[in-house]
């Protein structure tokens, strides 16, 4: 149990720091007394101290003093002067898990003196409903015992796998932007139905169940996408007839170039920080 007895801080207690106290909460894998949250905003601390009953503190080296695991969660664009701020109470026998995206374990060693254990993960939004797609990497100094606590924490909000750090842009461009390719899909699904005189809320329960539904196809037989397509594919019947159409237009092509173009943006935006 990687987790028993360990103190859980979080740097930013936005979506996702919610989202995880939440789900460490839910699973009864930390008790509240456990889980130390600092974020700049004192209305938002109020507010998870009063919801969650966790210990909340203005002041983000307070955290970093208490937990043994720190868990990174603000902004990019903060991250530098929040990790020079308590780069002095850093332990070298604590773990760091970063959320933040585009920032690699080396960019967190740089401000440590020492050889501070730390883990990125690559989350997305789903994890606020506890069905979140995460992927976990070690840094160079972190061993299986770190990875396996941050596997802990993120599997309260979701699946998770273990990748190398440099396979982390392409979950950037897969299932970090995977819920926005989704809504466009159902997007156009829905107006599919709405051009065809479906009310729209009708055609929206419709196709977003039947994507829930075939995603949990997938994940709970293990058979190939292609495999369970087929099984649903009359010879000559309606769903060819639609599949042909989704063909015609390159709908997979598409597909890929969409995950293409991401992962190429978050290289980008790495090589920027
Ligand atoms: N949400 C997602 O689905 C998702 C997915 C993948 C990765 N991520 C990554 O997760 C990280 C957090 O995302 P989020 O959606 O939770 O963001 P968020 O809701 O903006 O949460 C960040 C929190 O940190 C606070 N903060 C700002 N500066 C601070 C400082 N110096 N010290 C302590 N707290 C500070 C913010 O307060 P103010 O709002 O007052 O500034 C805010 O409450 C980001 O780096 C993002 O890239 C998020």
């Amino acid at each position: 149990m990687p987790l028993r007895g360990q103190k859980i801080g979080f740097l930013g207690g936005g979506a996702m720091g919610e989202a995880l106290v939440a789900g460490l909460l839910r699973n009864g894998l930390v008790a509240s007394s456990s889980l130390y949250v600092s974020d700049i905003n004192p209305d938002r601390l109020e507010y998870l101290q009063d919801k969650l009953g966790v210990n909340v503190t203005i002041d983000n080296s307070e955290v970093v003093k208490a937990a043994d695991i720190i868990i990174l969660a603000v902004k990019p664009q903060v991250i530098g002067p929040l990790l020079k701020e308590v780069s002095s109470v850093v332990r070298v026998e604590q773990t760091f898990i970063s959320i933040v995206a585009g920032v690699t374990t080396d960019i967190i060693h740089s401000f440590f003196d020492d050889s501070v254990p730390v883990v990125r993960v690559m989350p997305n939004t789903p994890c606020l409903l506890g069905e979140g797609a995460c992927a976990v990497s070690a840094g160079k100094y972190a061993n299986e015992e770190n990875v396996k606590k941050a596997m802990a924490i993120f599997a309260a909000v979701g699946k998770v796998l273990a990748v190398p750090e440099s396979m982390l842009d392409i979950v950037t461009g897969l299932s970090g932007s995977g819920p926005a390719y989704m809504y466009v899909l159902l997007e156009g699904f829905i107006d599919g139905a709405v051009r065809l005189g479906m009310p729209r809320d009708t055609a929206r329960v419709l196709i977003a169940q039947t994507m829930a539904g075939a995603a949990k196809m997938v994940l709970e037989t293990g058979e190939h996408p292609s495999k369970l397509k087929d099984m649903v594919t009359t010879p000559g019947g309606t769903t060819i007839a639609g599949l042909f159409a989704l063909e015609e237009g390159g709908a997979r092509a598409l597909m890929m170039k969409a995950v293409a173009a991401a992962t190429d943006r978050s290289r980008e935006m790495s090589r920027l920080k």
